[in-house]
């Protein structure tokens, strides 16, 4: 097999290194849960409203309350300016996320009702659906919203043939040799079961089954990073990091 075209990491982190990350629980006053998620340039914001009463009626469920996930990006998120309001590439990110969090949630106790969650992304460097994601888990845990298990996430990925994790922008666009492959993933803190796994390029199912094992030891991370916010949070304090 010939040498892999990307030795180095364009950030100088070893292959299996997140970015530095920070995490804080009790951002927003007004919201019934809140939480922001950092990695390296990446940024998010998740705010949680609910459970209330669903409307329309015909949309409530008498059995169990219903999540429902929003993610959008804020114009100024990345160089090229996004247009305000939904695109197909945020519905994607915002069902796939509600479905995530759903394996965990259990509105059971909240027939009838909705609990919405905001995921904003104020500066993008790759990665945002799986920030996204470990701040709305601990959003909805400083809600009070009964949860199984907590869910942390990252991205992983391969830069012509070198596996890496949490993977930003520059790597994503890698374009030699095998080019880039992008594999967002979440894992529950209890089981460790997958509860998000999305793959976008060109990878053989021995590299994927490595690259999950690394993506599972750099939730076991970011699952630290959200431990830690969320006692700071209880404590009365807030978590700087
Ligand atoms: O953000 P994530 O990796 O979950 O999703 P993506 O669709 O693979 O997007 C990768 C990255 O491309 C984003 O994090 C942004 O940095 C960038 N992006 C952009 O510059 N303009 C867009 N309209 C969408 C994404």
């Amino acid at each position: 097999m010939s040498e892999t075209l990307y030795k180095e990491r364009f950030d100088g982190r070893a292959p299996d290194e997140v970015r530095p990350m920070k995490a804080k629980v009790g951002i927003i006053d007004s919201a019934d849960g809140s939480a922001s998620f950092e990695t390296g340039g990446t940024k998010a914001i998740a705010v949680v409203r609910g459970p209330r009463t669903l409307h329309p009626q015909h949309m409530q469920n008498p059995k169990t309350g219903i999540l429902r996930v929003s993610y959008s990006m804020m114009p100024f998120s990345v160089w090229d300016r996004i247009r305000p309001g939904p695109s197909r590439r945020s519905e994607e990110i915002s069902k796939v996320s509600e479905w995530a969090l759903s394996s965990v949630v259990d509105l059971s106790e909240f027939p009838n009702t909705v609990v919405d969650v905001f995921i904003q992304i104020p500066q993008a460097d790759a990665g945002t659906r799986v920030a996204g994601l470990n701040a709305a888990a601990m959003a909805l845990a400083d809600a009070g919203i009964p949860m199984r298990e907590m869910i942390s996430a990252i991205a992983v990925g391969k830069a012509d043939k070198t596996l890496i994790v949490d993977v930003n922008k520059e790597e994503e666009d890698f374009g030699e040799g095998e080019g880039a492959t992008d594999i967002p993933m979440a894992i529950t803190s209890r089981k460790k079961e997958i509860a998000l796994l999305q793959l976008d390029g060109k990878i053989s199912i021995d590299e994927l089954k490595q690259a999950i094992e690394m993506g599972k030891k750099a939730c076991e991370e970011v699952l630290k990073v959200q431990t830690e916010a969320l006692k700071k949070s209880k404590e009365g304090g807030i978590a700087d990091e």
